[in-house]
């Protein structure tokens, strides 16, 4: 083996091991390190997760220890290395920015990300942290209803064949969860992707959704939010380098008590064909 195959081998070994090498808090991780499997199936049992029963029992302290009576109000699901998280924190000053992400080793990458700019900037990045977990299955233990202003979808993971499409984040059922999330009237569903399949499938279903409402081309236009996502995330970054195409669409939650609002029920949340199963 050469030189450069022996320092490979080592750091492949040593990231599968998925204990080494450490990097201190405080420093800078190095993402080389920290690289996983890119694909999960998030719809598999997996009991790894901690959650808490009920989002009141969430203790959001230990994620945002400057902060007073912290809740974050911005996701950045499947936040992946948090280039996204870390750019809100600082373009959002006042929300509590958190990424989720799945995947253990990257999410401890974003994590040690954050306190290292927390290190080297003092008094900013408090407000940005991140969180393991499986969206598709927990976020109901995290967030109360109406709680959250802002959940991006950045690049998602495209499950092309029609058999994994129960994978995709981004569903009629997931739809509703979504909007229970959101502040009625000014919550944001943003998202965005390099497949234009899946952008098709994205903007389908959100259109259908009785509780979105699209922005216009100039309302995405005067959103700073829309340039970070377009710009910040590492896939973004990817694409830009590859000199293919973006393709983004943002959704507003509409007002509870309007017509269009009052078509999702109890009864036909769960029924056969409705918003809650396809
Ligand atoms: C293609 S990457 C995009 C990462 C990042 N948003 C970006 O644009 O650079 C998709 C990410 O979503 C994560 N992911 C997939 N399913 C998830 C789930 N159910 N819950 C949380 N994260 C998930 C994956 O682990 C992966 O890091």
């Amino acid at each position: 083996m050469t030189k450069t195959e022996n320092e490979k081998k080592r750091l492949r070994d040593a990231a599968e091991s998925g204990v080494g090498p450490i990097t201190e808090e405080g420093e800078m991780p190095q993402k080389k390190f920290y690289r996983s499997r890119a694909h999960c199936n998030p719809l598999s049992h997996n009991n790894t997760f901690d959650y808490p029963i009920h989002p009141a029992e969430m203790d959001w302290g230990t994620h945002y220890p400057a902060i007073e009576n912290p809740k974050p109000t911005v996701l950045d699901i499947g936040c992946g290395f948090g280039g996204l998280t870390i750019a809100l924190a600082t373009l959002l000053p006042k929300h509590l920015i958190l990424g989720l992400e799945i995947r253990a080793k990257v999410t401890e990458y974003v994590r040690l990300r954050i306190l290292a700019h927390r290190k080297e900037n003092p008094g900013k990045y408090e407000n940005a942290s991140v969180l393991r977990s499986n969206t598709m299955k927990l976020m109901p233990h995290f967030f109360e209803k109406g709680s959250l202003e802002k959940i991006f979808f950045c690049f998602p993971d495209p499950h092309f064949k029609k058999k994994n499409h129960p994978r995709r984040i981004i569903s009629d059922r997931l739809l509703s969860e979504y909007a229970y999330f959101l502040k009625p009237g000014q919550g944001k569903l943003y998202c965005i992707t390099d497949v234009e399949d899946l952008h098709n499938w994205h903007v389908k279903h959100c259109r259908a959704h009785p509780l979105f409402r699209e922005l216009s081309k100039d309302e995405m236009d005067k959103d700073s939010c829309v340039k970070a996502m377009y710009s910040e995330t590492e896939e973004g970054k990817k694409v830009e380098r590859a000199g293919t195409n973006k393709y983004y669409a943002v959704f507003e939650r509409i007002e509870s008590g309007t017509e269009d609002a009052k078509k999702i029920t109890g009864e036909n949340f769960f029924s056969q064909g409705q918003f809650g199963i396809e």
